[in-house]
C-alpha cells in the first residue's frame, strides 16, 4: 500500500476492511512518519512492514499487487517500480500528473505485461447511477454541455488561489468531474485515439 494520507487512510480504514479475510496487507509506504505511524498503528502492522522509501519497500516486500494512493506526480515512479517487480496495480485516479507521465506508464505496463486499474469510486455512488439512468431514459444523446461549477480546492495544497483553481481543467478535481460526465453519458472514458496518443507521446 503506497500512501497513507487522506485517501490512503480511507483505503486502509474503509475500502479494504470488507476484504481483510481474503487479503493481507504486506507493507505500507509513506515518507511522512506521522502518516505512516498513524495508519501502521491502526492496522497493527509490524515495524518491518512500514517503509518511508518506496524503493526499499518494493525491494523488500513480496506482494501479489500494490495499491497506489500517492499524489499524482508520484504515480509514474510507483508504476515503474511495480512493473520492474511484475506486480499488478490498483491506482487512485488520475493516471498521473502529466501526459508525458501517462505515456511512460502506458509503455511500462505494456513492456512488463502488468495490469493496472485506475479507480473512480464516484461512478458507483447512488446519485451518479441515478443520473446515468435518467440520461439513458432520454434515448440517444448526440451532444452534451457540462458546466463544472464547483470551485473547491483544498487550501493545504497551496498551489491554487483560495476558493478555487485558476485553471480548473488542470486540477485533478475538475478531471474527476469531466470523467464523471463521460460516465453519465456512457462514453468511453479513454477513447482509442487518446490511448494511442498516450502510447506515442
Ligand atoms: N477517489 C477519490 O475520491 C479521491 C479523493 C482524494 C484523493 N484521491 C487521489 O488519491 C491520491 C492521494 O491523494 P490524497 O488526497 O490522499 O493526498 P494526501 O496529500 O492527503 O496524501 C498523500 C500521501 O502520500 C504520501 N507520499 C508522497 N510520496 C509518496 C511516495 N513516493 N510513496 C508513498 N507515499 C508517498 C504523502 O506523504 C502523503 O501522506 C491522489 O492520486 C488523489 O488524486 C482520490
Amino acid at each position: 500500500m503506497l500512501g497513507a494520507g487522506e485517501m490512503g487512510s480511507r483505503w486502509t480504514r474503509e475500502i479494504w476492511q470488507p476484504f481483510r479475510d481474503r487479503m493481507e496487507l504486506a507493507g505500507l509506504v509513506d515518507p511522512n512518519p506521522a502518516a505512516l505511524d498513524k495508519a501502521g498503528d491502526w492496522l497493527g502492522l509490524p515495524l518491518a512492514a512500514r517503509f518511508a522509501d518506496v524503493r526499499e519497500a518494493f525491494a523488500t516486500v513480496d506482494a501479489n499487487y500494490c495499491c497506489v494512493v500517492t499524489p499524482p506526480d508520484h504515480h509514474r515512479e510507483a508504476v515503474e517500480l511495480a512493473c520492474a517487480h511484475t506486480m499488478d496495480i490498483l491506482s487512485e485516479k488520475p493516471i498521473a500528473d502529466t501526459l508525458e507521465a501517462c505515456g511512460a506508464i502506458t509503455r511500462a505496463l505494456q513492456v512488463a505485461g502488468v495490469r493496472m486499474m485506475v479507480t473512480q469510486n464516484y461512478r458507483y455512488t447512488r446519485r451518479i447511477l441515478t443520473l446515468k439512468q435518467a440520461i439513458a431514459d432520454l434515448g440517444a444523446v448526440n451532444y452534451a454541455v457540462a458546466r463544472y461549477a464547483s470551485s473547491w480546492w483544498p487550501k493545504r495544497r497551496g498551489d491554487a488561489p483560495s476558493g478555487g483553481s485558476a485553471v480548473p481543467l488542470a486540477s485533478e478535481r475538475a478531471r474527476s468531474g469531466s470523467r464523471l460526465t463521460s460516465c453519465r453519458l456512457s462514453a468511453l472514458p479513454l477513447s482509442k485515439g487518446y490511448r494511442n496518443a498516450l502510447i506515442e507521446s
